[in-house]
């Protein structure tokens, strides 16, 4: 398709002028597919946050871009996406009283992160407004790594990932469907996760017709 990312890959030369070879160029599609597969779990995520708090949802249509960056925040804080992060210590260290050898395997829990009481209020409550209240400082807030991403391990789609959830939060809040029972239950044993069922939803109407939606009970 003329314009397409993969008509992009495909027809891309080098300073040499040769294509891509194809190995490389599956590398490089899988390099767009992949963070955008991310994304829409988050969105799977923020869809599951207003099927268990429809109350959210006037906040999210009517709440403007603050609350929406706000929501985006929440939902990457509360559901456990990626659990945790691992990586070789790259040199003998110590760290919090532990001497660790170069080599070891170190897991950084995300999870435990973002919900360890002394950090935040009420952890296993989803509540948006935390983030209203005030933006979260560069090692509060870890879905996507933590430090400084030109020098550490932190994503650097972050930012990308932030508004795009952000987009898409209000546009899911204005959407009318009915969510069919499903097993929306998340398991933790499989990472990344998500809900079992996905987030299957039955559209019914038009964005922005707001019309009451249906909702199943959860299960
Ligand atoms: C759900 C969304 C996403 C999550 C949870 C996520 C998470 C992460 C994590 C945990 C890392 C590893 C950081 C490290 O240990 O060094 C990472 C790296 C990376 N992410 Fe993301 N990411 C997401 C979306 C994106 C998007 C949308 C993009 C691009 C637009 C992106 C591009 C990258 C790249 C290029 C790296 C490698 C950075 C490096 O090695 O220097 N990610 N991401």
């Amino acid at each position: 398709m003329p314009g397409s990312p993969l008509e992009a890959v495909a027809l891309h030369r080098e300073q040499d002028g040769t294509l891509l070879d194809p190995h490389t160029a599956a590398v490089e599609l899988l390099n767009i597919i992949r963070p955008t597969v991310a994304i829409a779990w988050f969105a799977v995520f923020a869809a599951h946050a207003l099927h268990r708090q429809p109350g959210g949802l006037d906040q999210l249509r009517d709440g403007g871009p603050a609350h929406a960056r706000a929501f985006a925040h929440e939902v990457r804080r509360f559901y456990p996406f990626v659990p945790f992060i691992g990586g070789a210590a790259a040199h003998d260290l110590s760290l919090a009283g532990h001497q660790i050898a170069g080599g070891t395997l170190l897991l950084l829990d995300v999870y435990g992160h973002h919900h360890d009481p002394e950090l935040w209020e009420r952890p296993y409550h989803f509540d948006a407004g935390r983030f209203l209240r005030h933006e979260p400082g560069r090692d509060a807030l870890i879905p996507q790594g933590g430090g400084d991403a030109r020098t550490g391990h932190r994503c650097p789609g972050e930012d990308l990932t932030l508004s795009l959830l952000a987009a898409l939060s209000p546009a899911l809040a204005d959407l009318d469907f009915a969510v069919p029972r499903q097993d929306l239950s998340i398991p933790l044993s499989r990472i990344p996760t998500r809900p079992r069922s996905g987030f299957v939803i039955d559209v019914a109407g038009r964005p922005g017709s707001r019309r009451a939606r249906r909702f199943q009970p959860p299960v």
